[in-house]
């Protein structure tokens, strides 16, 4: 199954990737997360990509484009694959059509969560990621059982440098203009599902799961 997340940052996209690839066996490609593990490993990719992230401003689609293609010809990919935050402009939504295509394969479900800006500021800005495993938290909404402390694996929780006021201003401005649009592109091919990213974390998972499995 080919799974795409969307939705504006902070609306739970990884959260709930993180419990869908685990029931259906397939890989997570987040683009965020690959620019963050080339800038941590100082690739010049990460170099570029970082440049861009800090001001909360999304990579030229080249750059972007380039990764997410050579990911889905992995062959881990062959049984599916969920991507969490791309597509965000139309020409990225046009190159996975390409790269879909090449493939002989295409989209199955394109999920929007939706979520109000007035509340992703305070998702954003009290989010934790555990440093070993990425697992995501939440200081009011999902905390850790000790405060700082992964309770998968004991890791050190800490707080992505663009979850400040500045950055998500801009991200949120960023996605409003480039990759909202995106939503009318999918709902042309009839490929869009809306789930009320609102209600708390366990409710929307039983929501996507049950359009993956109707
Ligand atoms: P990326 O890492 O994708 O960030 P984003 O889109 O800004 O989305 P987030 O990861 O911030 O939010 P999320 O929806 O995953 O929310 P989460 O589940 O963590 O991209 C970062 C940057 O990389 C971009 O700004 C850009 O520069 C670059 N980039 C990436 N892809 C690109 C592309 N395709 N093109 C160009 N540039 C690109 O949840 C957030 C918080 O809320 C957590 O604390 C969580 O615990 C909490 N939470 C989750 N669900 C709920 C709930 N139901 N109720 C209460 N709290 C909740
Ligand atoms: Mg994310």
């Amino acid at each position: 199954m080919n799974i795409l997340f969307m939705g504006p940052p902070g609306a739970g996209k990884g959260t709930q990737a993180a419990a869908v690839v685990n029931d259906f066996g397939i890989p997570h490609i987040s683009t965020g997360d690959a620019f963050r593990l080339a800038i941590k490993q100082e690739t010049p990719i990460g170099i570029k990509a970082k440049e861009y992230m800090d001001q909360g401003l999304l990579v030229p689609d080249d750059v972007t484009i380039g990764i997410v293609a050579e990911r889905l010809q992995q062959s881990d990919c062959e049984k599916g694959f969920l991507l969490d935050g791309f597509p965000r402009t139309l020409s990225q939504a046009e190159a996975l059509e390409g790269i879909l295509s090449q493939l002989n394969t295409r989209l199955d479900h394109v999920i929007n969560l939706k979520v109000d800006r007035d509340k992703l500021l305070a998702r954003l800005t009290g989010r934790r990621i555990c440093k070993d495993c990425g697992a995501t938290y939440h200081v009011i909404f999902n905390p850790s059982k000790q405060e700082g402390v992964c309770d998968i694996d004991g890791g050190q929780l800490y707080q992505r440098s663009d979850d400040n006021e500045e950055s998500v201003g801009k991200r949120l401005d960023e996605y409003i203009n480039k990759t909202a649009p995106l939503l009318d592109f999918y709902e042309s091919k009839s490929l869009l599902r809306q789930i009320n990213g609102e209600q708390d974390i366990d409710t929307v998972s039983t929501d996507i799961v049950s359009i993956l499995r109707g």
